[in-house]
């Protein structure tokens, strides 16, 4: 049991604030379903993200943008079945906020009243401001999504490091400034400058929980299918693999195979 999770109950956006101010990190994981949520929720990880990423992980696209919003309350709504103590934060996929800030309220109360998930994560800077405060002022805690936001993976074109130049750096520094002054709890930084994204973290009062943006915020996230090495073809530099479930698992279904083919299983004590 992590020390964390002796000194909070439950986690709350008020909890992880609490932590910025302790300098105590922040742990995040993603889940998509109620066994891996039970994992992670009692291995005492602070806050499981229902991310949009199981478009990719879930469901094999090549990107998050197919995925819907009845999809993702789906996800979320298993996650929440299996949670005693993390904040649970769903993303807002693609799709469902972009075009006003009357449908991006619409799609976070769907996902708050269908899923009884925590908090709404949606990407994006000044040009989602307006969505981000009517979610707010409806009582809905929203993290933040800045740097490399893969729902707009077209615009950019590729999955490089964003924010090395200093026009893109100085526009994501008057972001997160913006996140913060709207009212954001947290705010996720992906795939940026590590000496940026420490600049960014120590700028502003709310937690920055990074994703290949370095050592220098406030906590990280990982998603939990990288970490525990089921995606074995996704490598990039920041991804510190803690198991090889791939090799593992697929050690298990060949030796599966083979014993049925061979008639070893089930034997005399696997019947009745
Ligand atoms: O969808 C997701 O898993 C995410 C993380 C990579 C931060 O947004």
């Amino acid at each position: 049991m992590s020390v964390a999770k002796k000194e909070y109950k439950r986690i709350t956006v008020k909890s992880l604030i609490d932590m910025k101010s302790r300098g105590e990190k922040i742990s995040m994981l993603t889940a998509y379903d109620y066994t891996m949520a039970k994992i992670v929720d009692g291995a005492g990880i602070d806050v499981i993200l229902v991310g949009d990423s199981a478009s990719n992980v879930m469901a094999g696209h090549e990107t998050t943008l197919p995925i819907t919003l009845d999809q993702m309350i789906y996800h979320a709504s298993s996650v929440l079945r299996a949670i005693e103590r993390a904040l649970v934060v769903v993303d807002l996929p693609f799709g469902s906020y972009q075009s006003d800030p009357k449908e991006a309220l619409r799609s976070a109360i769907r996902i708050m009243k269908e899923s009884g998930g925590h908090a709404v994560k949606m990407e994006g800077g000044k040009e989602v401001k307006e969505s981000i405060k009517r979610i707010l002022n409806a009582g809905i805690p929203v993290m933040g999504h800045l740097g490399l936001t893969p729902q707009s993976i077209y615009k950019f074109g590729t999955y490089t490091v964003r924010a090395k130049e200093e026009q893109e750096a100085q526009q994501l520094k008057e972001d997160a400034l913006m996140l913060e002054r709207a009212g954001c709890f947290a705010l996720v930084l992906e795939k940026i400058p590590a000496k940026l994204a420490e600049e960014v973290a120590k700028s502003i009062s709310i937690p920055v929980i990074g994703i290949g943006a370095g050592n220098g915020v406030d906590g990280q996230v990982l998603v939990t299918h990288d970490m525990v090495g089921m995606t074995h073809e996704f490598n990039p530099r920041f991804l510190r693999r803690y198991m090889n479930l791939y090799e593992e698992m697929n050690k298990a279904f060949t030796q599966y195979g083979e014993d049925v083919k061979s008639g070893d299983f089930p034997n005399d004590k696997e019947q009745y």
